[in-house]
């Protein structure tokens, strides 16, 4: 018996973020977020179920290079999410995953949201599984890459939380098309290393600034919810600037610390400080990384990507404007 199915998946930015884990085994997060589906960063991941397979194989195919077999952390980490689908659809057969981003490796964007999404929906429609839009989101969150279950609905998009595995699932509250702005990634570091977030998730209570955080998302929600709908730059740039350095505050406070950001982070702000004194609608933000992402009107976007890539520090942009959310294709 051979069952095929191929999806593509975006990554996506937060503007209100998940940082800390309160539950790790289901993935459930301590505050709500809000995120842009990206429409220049997807994977696309065909799961195919084969009884005549001993084992279950993955390789990954980076933007530039060859695909590779997959070991390790990450391996078990696909392997865990083809057991949640095969426990649910009732199957036992091993699965090939082959999974290839359009992306490189070094740019330092969070292929897990992309990757996670992409082979939960290919795994559950091979598998046979009917899932509706929540469903499906709350097995992409179960993977322990949460912010994979906002790139399920389309556009921009609302992690919502009630501390319970059935009400912490991702809704759109846009579609992309809603509001023409951009995120472009101002690449400054291309180290591979990746401190993965998952142990800062779990340390975010050691930090004496997590409470206040926690107080402020709210909020935050909030004015980014009202923002996407009146389609209000500058209080969407203001809460995103505010949230990205309130996550980095928790993860430079926490026990033991991590520091994030590189001089070529800091090298962006200031240089969106002083084109924002100019006149230019430019703001920043940042995930578990050094590198910015810089979010404007689509109008300015030329404009701005020329400005960052002429500094010193970035090294190259992804101009990225808001996208659908995981959809099926036919098997490649
Ligand atoms: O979903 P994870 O475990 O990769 O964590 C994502 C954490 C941030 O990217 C920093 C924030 C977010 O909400 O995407």
């Amino acid at each position: 018996m051979k069952q095929a199915a191929t999806a593509v998946a975006p990554s996506n930015i937060a503007f209100v973020k998940y940082w800390g884990v309160r539950d790790a085994a289901l993935t459930l997060p301590y505050n709500e977020s809000i995120s842009m589906n990206l429409d220049a960063c997807s994977t696309t991941t065909t799961v195919t179920f084969d009884s005549s397979l001993n084992t279950d194989e993955v390789a990954i195919q980076w933007y530039g290079q060859p695909a590779r077999p997959t070991a390790g952390r990450p391996y078990e980490r696909v392997v865990a999410q083809l057991d949640r689908v095969r426990v649910r659809a009732g199957i036992q057969a091993r699965a090939s995953v082959v999974s290839a981003n359009n992306f490189p490796a070094d740019a330092g964007i969070a292929s897990s949201a992309a990757g996670f999404a992409a082979l939960t929906l290919a795994a559950a429609s091979a598998a046979g599984l009917q899932l509706a839009e929540r469903e499906l989101s709350i097995l992409t969150r179960q993977s322990g890459s949460g912010s994979a279950c906002r790139s399920i609905p389309d556009g921009f998009v609302h992690w919502l939380n009630d501390g319970t595995d059935a009400g912490s699932y991702a809704v759109s509250v846009a579609p992309a098309g809603q509001w023409p702005i951009v995120d472009i990634v101002a690449v400054v570091d291309t180290s591979i290393k990746r401190v993965t977030s998952a142990d800062n998730h779990v340390r975010v209570t050691s930090s004496p600034y997590f409470g206040v955080r926690l107080q402020e998302v709210p909020d935050r929600i909030k004015q980014t919810l009202r923002a996407i709908r009146d389609r209000d730059l500058s209080t969407l740039g203001a809460v995103c600037e505010a949230d990205a350095v309130s996550l980095h505050v928790v993860a430079m406070t926490a026990v033991p610390p991590t520091f994030y950001w590189n001089s070529g982070t800091m090298a962006v702000v200031h240089a969106l400080h002083r084109w924002r004194d100019e006149g230019l609608m430019a703001y920043f933000t940042m995930d578990a990384g050094a590198n910015v992402h810089v979010i404007c009107a689509d109008a300015d976007k030329a404009d701005v990507d020329q400005r960052l890539r002429e500094l010193p520090e970035v090294q190259w942009t992804i101009v990225n404007g808001p996208a659908r959310g995981a959809y099926l294709v036919d098997p490649l």
